[in-house]
């Protein structure tokens, strides 16, 4: 029988798990959409992602969703909500999410301890993962230690120029480029604090997962200014204000490094010299026996031309992917959580389609 589905927001990433849900050959079936903005309230989903309507139609009444007795939420909103995450948890519908939970074990006991019982309570399970945080530092890295006799340090870094990201209201409100550079923290804003939580949380969950007893995780920040101005979108960054974000997230035993995660992040495209080089895309070292390095890029095509508006979306049908690969998984699990390392290998439910 299909399993039966709400998606809950409908952005970027939302309309990428729609387009897939809607596809017969999913083994999905669209129950509702939950949408915040009034615009899209009453709209059905099939017009929503540019089609012909499909007899669902989407709404902003919480309630109205939690009725609908689905077997999984795909929870994709901008802003997190741990109060209705654990609602529709103990309405009895499972939750994946590409937003947060990533390693639910590691977050504040008094959230960790409401989203549990709200699982025990509905008998069902919560899953969070994505591209990165997620698959890439989370399943890419576990399966090539499956290789591995021992490892030493591991260390996943993604360098991305964010220009040709038109989320702007992101790189610029919420990231803060284009701010002066000594307004750049870890604590500088909610997001900030929350995007740089999340991947703390990531580094836990590989430490966890490969025995390395870390005694903490550490969260650093260098902000870089622009040498020259440069115009993205709607927005002019200004020489002088914040053009690049090198983000450390270290997790350490005794003082010694040995999970880490650093993202090389600059919108204007000027790379600072003193910066490491990785190739753009992600590049996980595992250092050990033996040392090993993968480097990932995701693109629309390798084959066809693409434009760079389908390269960018490319991730964002990958962060949707994952999760809602991981759907059947996740139904089919114990109550409670279940991260990336305690799931059965996700694969695509559609894959070439000739089934
Ligand atoms: N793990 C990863 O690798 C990864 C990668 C990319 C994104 N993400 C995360 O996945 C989520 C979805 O990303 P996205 O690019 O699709 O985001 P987005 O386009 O910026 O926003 C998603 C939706 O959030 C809804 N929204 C509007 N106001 C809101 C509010 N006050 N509170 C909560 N939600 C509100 C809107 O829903 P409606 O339009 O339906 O009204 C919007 O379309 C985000 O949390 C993002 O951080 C994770």
């Amino acid at each position: 029988m299909a399993l039966r589905i709400v998606q809950w927001g409908t952005g970027a990433v939302g309309r990428e798990v729609l387009a897939t849900v809607l596809d017969p050959r999913s083994g999905l079936e669209l129950m509702g959409v939950r949408v915040y903005s009034d615009a899209k309230d009453g709209v059905d989903a099939g017009t929503l992602i540019g089609r012909d309507p499909v007899g669902v139609v989407a709404t902003t009444d919480v309630a109205a969703v939690l009725d609908l007795d689905a077997d999984c939420v795909v929870y994709t909103p901008r802003l997190t909500d741990v109060d209705e995450v654990c609602a529709i948890l103990r309405s009895g519908t499972n939750v994946v999410t590409t937003a947060f939970l990533f390693h639910p074990a590691r977050i504040a006991a008094a959230d960790r301890d409401r989203l549990l019982a709200a699982c025990e309570e509905g008998g069902t399970t919560v899953h969070g993962c994505g591209l990165n945080p997620g698959n890439l530092s989370g399943a890419l890295p576990l399966a090539l230690t499956g290789m591995s006799r021992t490892i030493e340090k591991l260390t996943l870094q993604e360098r991305a120029d964010w220009s040709v990201y038109d989320s702007t209201a992101i790189t610029f409100d919420n990231m803060r480029f284009g701010a002066p550079v000594d307004e750049i923290s870890v604590t500088a804003n909610d997001f900030l604090a929350f995007n740089s939580s999340i991947f703390v949380e990531q580094v836990w969950l590989l430490a966890d997962a490969l025995h390395a007893g870390i005694d903490e995780v550490t969260a650093d920040v260098e902000a870089v200014a622009a040498e020259h101005d440069h115009e993205i979108f709607d927005h002019v960054l200004r020489a002088g204000t914040t053009a690049g974000q090198r983000w450390n997230w270290v997790g350490r035993r005794d003082g010694e490094p040995l999970v880490e995660i650093e993202t090389l992040w600059t919108v204007g495209n000027e790379y600072p010299k003193h910066w490491p080089k990785p190739r753009h895309g992600w590049t996980l070292t595992v250092e050990g026996d033996p040392s090993m390095q993968s480097h990932f890029l995701s693109l629309a095509s390798f084959r066809r031309d693409a434009s760079m508006l389908e390269h960018v979306n490319s991730a964002n049908v990958a962060t949707a992917m994952q999760v809602l690969n991981a759907v059947p998984a996740v139904c089919a699990a114990a109550p409670g959580f279940a991260t990336i390392a305690d799931l059965p290998p996700v694969r695509s439910l559609i894959g070439f389609g000739n089934a």
